[in-house]
């Protein structure tokens, strides 16, 4: 049976950072602060309610993690700027390497499929706006589990849905605490390090292997 390969969405395929410009007009200088804060008071409001079997989607952690970064950095925005924001985050851009990585992959026959803590409807909607959507097999989200990655439920939820055992199937993301997840529920895991800065848990778990980028994925798991 031909590779099944999972790749995380936001932060993987999708920039996350891709609102910089308009947060500029409406933050100025703060914003590449505003944006880190937002992503990361979004994941951990995922971890959170993933925990507390508190589950509400991903589009409202989202939306939460808005208003708590308004909070934090003391913006107030106006109902038209919240809106393009969250309107914007629908419809965030592709990382460049994204295109080149996965038709090399499509074209050796991997199984591609995008596995993400968003509504399948979201992910739908960012992945064909994106340019991306034809690549994939399908999508598998996290919201017909109510829970969130790195719940090792998840990812063997992943493993049913694309008919894959563990030992043909990657994850390829560049959250370190989702390879961590899909190692330890028995998956390979690619690491995308796209900058140098970015830093794996010291946790004694490694990637299966560490790539820059997705261009260089099909050579290290080939
Ligand atoms: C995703 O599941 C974790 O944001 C990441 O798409």
């Amino acid at each position: 049976m031909s590779t099944i390969l999972a790749f995380d969405v936001y932060g993987t395929l999708i920039d996350t950072h891709g609102l910089i410009a308009k947060l500029q007009k409406i933050v100025g200088e703060k914003a590449n602060e505003f944006s880190k804060t937002w992503r990361e008071k979004q994941l951990e409001y995922s971890f959170r309610r993933g925990l507390m079997q508190n589950y509400e989607n991903f589009a409202t952690c989202t939306i939460q993690a808005l208003d708590y970064t308004c909070l934090y950095h003391k913006t107030s925005l106006s109902k038209k700027q919240k809106h393009e924001l969250i309107d914007g985050y629908r419809t965030l851009p592709a990382f460049d390497d994204a295109v080149d990585g996965l038709s090399n992959l499509k074209k050796a026959n991997y199984r591609l499929y995008a596995f993400s803590n968003g509504r399948a409807d979201a992910v739908e909607t960012l992945l064909t706006a994106a340019g991306i959507r034809d690549f994939f097999i399908g999508i598998v989200s996290v919201d017909n589990l109510k829970s969130f990655k790195p719940n090792p439920a998840v990812y063997r939820y992943f493993l049913r849905q694309s008919g894959a055992s563990g030992n043909n199937a990657w994850l390829i993301s560049s959250n370190p605490f989702d390879i961590i997840g899909a190692i330890s529920a028995g998956m390979s895991a690619a690491w995308v390090q796209r900058s140098k800065e970015a830093i794996f848990d010291p946790w004694g778990i490694k990637p299966t292997v560490t790539v820059e980028n997705l261009r260089e994925l099909k050579e290290k798991i080939g």
